[in-house]
């Protein structure tokens, strides 16, 4: 990648897609035309558990332009590997707000009007959608997600733990969290003979190809899934949602494209979501705070359809020393839909736990919270012994804390008053993998002076196609306008998810080496482009095996200023801090936007978000943006994302970790230690809402002043 022109990565380049985003011409998936267009409105389950006994479509037949209901009646049997996916195949009802019939109609109003007449029958079972302490039917499920094992264990932790000089030993509680994307999972299905294209919103085109293929039997080359603009994901469009298969199916039963946009309030039923977690953190330190054991043991839920394990103690195994470990993982298969991904899954709870309980360790300890974690830095990874490939948590900290203003905090809690707030800081370090995944792709030079690259990567609002642009220019020796980069339909070379933070590290592998090759064939004709251009191709898939030699991983350090009004319970946040290390950084402008993007997800976790479940009807008792909060701009006041140059040789051609997901790790950690520092009082169930705070009042320090 050597160049006589200045390298375009790591500035700060606008999206190449900028221009079209704002003027309306970037097409999202249910904007795409069709002719002759049906509709395709869902029913929704009205029960967490039980049978259906008949579906009377009478009604809803009855309404002008209804085309068909589809149920497990009449609907064909899918095939496919996913029970979420396998719409309308039984009789059965797992959770509240499953599929279990569609309208399809002439349009949208029609649809819609004859889904609320379609009468369902059931025969309704006791349900259990509550995850608490201790349930008895939990169990240690095979593999956490992806396919870590469940339980980890070195040394004796509990003789650790009783010979330890200081220890802690706390629970954490996280609700279940939705992904709100902006737009929401949609598709437009068309079906020509028995070649199937889906215009769909999702995280990765090629993985939505395949998914379609399986469910209809059907070939990959026979299917096409087409997205080159994706408003958001999160996760949540990481896996193929049922709307996709819903789309399809339709269009296939009435013979005509067929098109379906989940609502903001069926989302909340159909599109996973992070599971709620009961998190047990016991550390043991001697008098320096030197760890001798470190102790996460983690339960949660999974649905009764599939299971889905959040790897949410595995942040545990790599993040300290201690001679002494133990994580479990425990899951409970319940009568809801199937938790999933949501950004940082694992990390993003985990890192909650585990940094809420270094900060009691080091108030325990008597000992800074920046101190103790420099005093538990690991030489290498704990539990694999594998080297790092660059570990900079320390530099992120120290950095950070000379940036926030850290020096000279008094870490008495409880004493510091403005008017009605009590202030306080908090600190928590942050983490998460920087892994890659086998991709292709192609470069093409035209004898205009051009160059077509050609992957099916996915820009789901964060800015990879410019970074892919960049990448290649500076691979091509060129400069950025005359590079087109092509992505985001299953057509184009075959890529990995927008997903775990690989999107960048997974495509740009591709993208770079294909470039390299291109400008090699290029070099050899002499620089002479022929007519019909010239190209190359690259797969990955045989360097990415050399990863596993080093423990790859961005850190970060997170700084967060409470202010808290014990009288009324309201926490803002005017100042948040977060400083990552995260290789070399692609595009300084999204990179900036997707870390800030994670931090407000975070302080939204701490204090806002929360997806409550209905024990009397199962499903979730707030299911849209007037009760599931989010925050506003109100909320969100001096957010600030920094980095630090990371010179890392052992991670991928651009030397770049991924950074979709790092943002959010530890962000919740920051302000509950802040809200600790502030109050006095410890609050160790998110969110921190003002009902929790106020009522705890009668212990907060600042009540008694
Ligand atoms: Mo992200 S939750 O890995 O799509």
């Amino acid at each position: 990648m050597t160049t006589d022109i200045e390298r375009v990565t790591g500035t700060a380049l606008d999206r190449v897609e900028g221009r079209d985003k704002v003027t309306g011409l970037a097409r999202y998936a249910y904007e795409y035309p069709a002719d002759d267009i049906a509709y395709v409105v869902p029913v929704p389950a009205a029960i967490a558990r039980g049978t259906i006994t008949g579906i009377d479509p009478g009604d809803a037949l009855a309404v002008p332009g209804v085309l068909t209901v589809l149920s497990f009646r009449n609907a064909p049997p899918l095939a496919g590997n996913d029970p979420e996916l396998r719409i309308f195949s039984s009789d059965r009802v797992s959770y509240r707000g499953q599929m279990v019939a569609a309208v399809v109609a002439d349009t949208l109003e029609a649809a819609a009007e004859a889904a609320r007449l379609v009468h369902v029958g059931y025969d309704a079972e006791p349900h259990d959608v509550l995850l608490r302490p201790d349930h008895p039917e939990a169990y240690v499920p095979e593999k956490v997600n992806p396919s870590f094992p469940a339980v980890s264990e070195q040394g004796d932790v509990e003789a650790a733990l009783g010979d330890a000089a200081v220890t802690v030993d706390t629970t954490y509680t996280t609700p279940a969290y939705h992904n709100n994307a902006m737009e929401p999972h949609a598709t437009l299905a068309v079906w020509s003979g028995d070649r199937l294209t889906a215009y769909d919103s999702n995280q990765g085109s090629s993985t939505a190809r395949d998914m379609l293929a399986a469910a209809f039997g059907l070939e990959p080359g026979q299917v096409r899934v087409v997205s080159p603009h994706v408003g958001g994901g999160f996760g949540s469009k990481g896996t193929p949602r049922p709307q996709i298969v819903l789309a399809a199916l339709a269009a296939r039963a009435v013979g005509r494209p067929a098109k379906v946009a989940l609502t903001r309030q069926h989302m909340f039923a159909v599109t996973g979501y992070r599971t709620p977690s009961i998190q047990r953190v016991r550390l043991g330190a001697d008098a320096s705070g030197r760890m001798t054991a470190l102790a996460h043991e983690v339960e949660e839920q999974t649905s009764t359809l599939k299971e889905f394990a959040e790897q949410t103690a595995v942040p545990s195994r790599m993040m300290y020393a201690a001679p002494n470990r133990l994580t479990t993982h425990r899951v409970v298969a319940l009568d809801v839909a199937t938790p999933s991904w949501m950004r940082a899954p694992g990390e993003c709870p985990g890192m909650y736990a585990l940094e809420s309980a270094m900060d009691e360790l080091a108030v325990a300890c008597g000992l800074d919270p920046i101190e103790l974690r420099v005093r538990n830095e690991p030489e290498e990874d704990p539990e694999s012994g594998l080297p790092w490939s660059s570990r900079n948590v320390v530099a992120c900290l120290r950095e950070g804390a000379a940036w926030f203003g850290w020096a000279g905090r008094d870490p008495a809690p409880g004493v510091r008053r403005d008017g009605r707030w009590l202030v306080g800081t908090g600190v928590a370090a942050s983490t998460y993998p920087a892994r890659r995944r086998p991709s292709e792709a192609t470069a093409r030079a035209t004898a205009d002076g051009r160059f077509t690259v050609r992957i099916a990567a996915a820009d789901i609002g964060t800015g990879s196609r410019t970074a892919l642009t960049q990448i290649a220019a500076d691979a091509l020796g060129v400069p950025p306008e005359r590079v087109d980069v092509r992505i985001g339909d299953s057509a184009l070379p075959t890529a990995s998810l927008a997903g775990g933070s690989m999107g960048t590290a997974s495509w740009g592998s591709a993208v770079a080496m294909a470039c390299v090759r291109l400008r090699e064939r290029l070099d050899g004709a002499g620089g002479e482009v022929p007519e019909d251009g010239i190209e190359a191709r690259y797969d990955t898939a045989d360097d990415i095996k050399a990863d596993a030699a080093y423990a790859r991983h961005a850190f970060g350090a997170q700084f967060a200023e409470v202010r808290v009004d014990p009288g009324t319970g309201e926490i803002r946040v005017p100042r948040l801090l977060g400083v990552f290390a995260a290789g070399r950084i692609i595009n300084a402008k999204t990179a900036r936007s997707q870390f800030i993007g994670g931090m407000t997800m975070g302080l939204a976790m701490a204090l806002l978000e929360e997806s409550v479940p209905d024990a009397e009807f199962g499903g979730f008792l707030n299911h849209d943006l007037a009760q599931y909060h989010v925050p506003a701009n109100a909320d969100v006041a001096n957010i600030d994302a920094r980095w630090i140059e990371e010179d890392d040789p052992h991670l991928n051609p651009m030397g770049s970790k991924g950074i979709g997901e790092i943002g959010i790790v530890g962000t919740a950690a920051a302000i509950g230690n802040a809200v600790h520092h502030a109050t006095g009082v410890r609050f160790r169930d998110l969110p921190i809402r003002p009902d929790r705070v106020l009522d705890r009042a009668p212990q907060i320090g600042g009540r008694n002043l």
